[in-house]
Formats: C-alpha cells, sequence, structure tokens
C-alpha cells in the first residue's frame, strides 16, 4: 500500500512535541505539507517543520481562547489557499484533586482546550470541506474517554469522552457532504504530559497493564493517522481506532 500525500494540506494542532510532532513528520514523509500549530514551543515547532520541509509553516495559538481557534485556522487558509484534513491533536492534562481550591477553573481550562477549542475548529473545517465537498477529521481522544480515570484527572476523561461523541456526529452528520472524521484514542504514551506520571508510578507498573513489551511511543501513534489521513479508511468514519497496547479492550 503506498500513501501519497503530496499536493494535501494538512493542519495538525499541537504539534511541537510530543505524538503531534509525531504524526506530522510521518504525514511529511508521505508528502504532506503541514500547517504546524503550537502554543509555546516556538523553536521546537520551527525545527520539526525544517525536519518536514515540503514548505510547511508554524502557526501560534493559544487553543485556550476562542478567538484564538478562528485566527489560527484563517491564518492557514489565508497561508495555505485551502486545507484537506485537520488533526485535532493539542490537549493538556491538568491535575485537579476534589479539594482543589482552584478545581473549576481546572475543569474549565482542561475543557476550553480539550473540548471546546476541539469543537470550534471541527465547525470551521466542516463549513470549509463543505465548499470543497471533502474533508477529513482525526481527533485525538484517550483511552481515558471510555475507561474512565483517576479522581485526580476528571474533567480530562469528560473532556475526551466529549471528543468522541462529537466526532461520531461529525461523521453521521456530514458524509454526504464528502465529510469523514475518526478518532484515535491512545493510553499511555511516552511524552511530555505522561511523564509525571510515568515518574511517580514507575515504567514498570504501567507496562504490567499493558499486553506489549514496551511502552508506547509517539512514533506508534502516527502511521494509524497517516492511513486514516490518506483517505483509504474512510469507510471507517465515525470509529475510533484504539492505541493503548491492551491495557484496555472494550
Ligand atoms: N501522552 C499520553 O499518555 C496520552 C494518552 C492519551 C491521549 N493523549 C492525547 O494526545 C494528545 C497529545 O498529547 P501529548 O502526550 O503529545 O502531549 P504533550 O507532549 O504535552 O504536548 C501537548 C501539545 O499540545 C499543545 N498545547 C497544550 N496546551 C495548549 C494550549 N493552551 N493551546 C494550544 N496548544 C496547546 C502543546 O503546545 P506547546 O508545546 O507549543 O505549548 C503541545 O504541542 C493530547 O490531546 C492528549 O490528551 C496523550
Amino acid at each position: 500500500m503506498k500513501i501519497d500525500l503530496q499536493k494535501k494540506n494538512i493542519l495538525v494542532t499541537g504539534a511541537s512535541r510530543g505524538i503531534g510532532a509525531a504524526i506530522s513528520k510521518e504525514l511529511g514523509k508521505s508528502g504532506a505539507r503541514i500547517a504546524i500549530h503550537y502554543n509555546k514551543e516556538k523553536e521546537s515547532a520551527e525545527e520539526i517543520a525544517q525536519i518536514i520541509g515540503n514548505d510547511s509553516k508554524i502557526f501560534k495559538a493559544n487553543l485556550q481562547e476562542p478567538v484564538n481557534c478562528e485566527m489560527l485556522f484563517k491564518d492557514v487558509l489565508e497561508e495555505f489557499g485551502h486545507i484537506d484534513v485537520i488533526i485535532n491533536n493539542a490537549g493538556t492534562a491538568i491535575l485537579s484533586p476534589l479539594d482543589s481550591e482552584n478545581w473549576v477553573k481546572q475543569w474549565d481550562e482542561t475543557m476550553s482546550i480539550n473540548l471546546r477549542a476541539v469543537g470550534i475548529l471541527c465547525n470551521l473545517a466542516i463549513k470549509h470541506f463543505k465548499t470543497r465537498k471533502c474533508g477529513r477529521i482525526i481527533n485525538i481522544a484517550s483511552r481515558a474517554a471510555f475507561r474512565g480515570d483517576t479522581a485526580e484527572y476528571l474533567a480530562y476523561a469528560a473532556s475526551k469522552a466529549g471528543v468522541v461523541s462529537l466526532s461520531k456526529s461529525i461523521a453521521r452528520a456530514f458524509g454526504k457532504d464528502g465529510i469523514t472524521c475518526f478518532v484515535v484514542a491512545p493510553g499511555w504514551v511516552k511524552t511530555d504530559m505522561a511523564k509525571e506520571s510515568i515518574e511517580e508510578y514507575g515504567e514498570d507498573y504501567i507496562l504490567q497493564g499493558n499486553s506489549l513489551d514496551r511502552l508506547t511511543e509517539p512514533k506508534d501513534i502516527a502511521p494509524i493517522v497517516t492511513l486514516l489521513a490518506s483517505g483509504l479508511a474512510d469507510h471507517a468514519t465515525g470509529t475510533t481506532i484504539d492505541i493503548n497496547a491492551a491495557s484496555y479492550v472494550h
């Protein structure tokens, strides 16, 4: 199977690090031009753009603010002319115990980045894709959407469950407009986001829950996303692909 993404413009959010960076590089190997979104890590985003080539560009936006989500989409359209695929990957996992005095603030911050921004970017993408009668959306959720999470991550799990439900609705509602929508739901992945927890619990503990012999890495997520972006799996629209080394099979 040959995946050719030449002449495809793909917006990847949270592409400066971790899973988003690996996805962007893999898409780039198939020829895609990537809009590399970042928030704080400009240098890292620039490095990724250089590695990928294909006239890829970097775009800054703090997705916590709705207006920035809109600006991001507009900026990418202005620079690239059109978008073929959007990958909503940017996310945050804020530790928030029940008795945290900032619990509501942490809940809102989690929801604004992990769910509201995804909703806004999907809205904009759908309207754009409708004019082209073609487009793909890939949303990165989490195993936590199905399994739940620990007491400190109630908002995180709830936000990811929202992403799954949003994606299913999009797949059902806009298929006839040529739009497909998929979810990829990782378990533990060795990135900055998981670092603290991996240090707290230890790799061995996490590995006990996996059926494979090493922790999942960003490079293990990227090929599936590339396949979904290619259009070769369009009839799987609405589906969630679990990539969690069988740590949660549902
Ligand atoms: N790692 C895991 O174990 C795991 C498991 C399941 C699901 N996931 C999901 O996979 C996705 C990627 O996670 P990761 O592990 O690669 O995370 P990561 O290494 O912490 O990277 C997070 C990315 O999101 C961006 N981001 C964070 N807050 C943002 C904000 N307010 N506005 C805009 N961008 C923001 C960051 O941009 P800057 O670096 O430029 O600030 C960065 O590019 C997330 O949706 C996460 O929930 C991760």
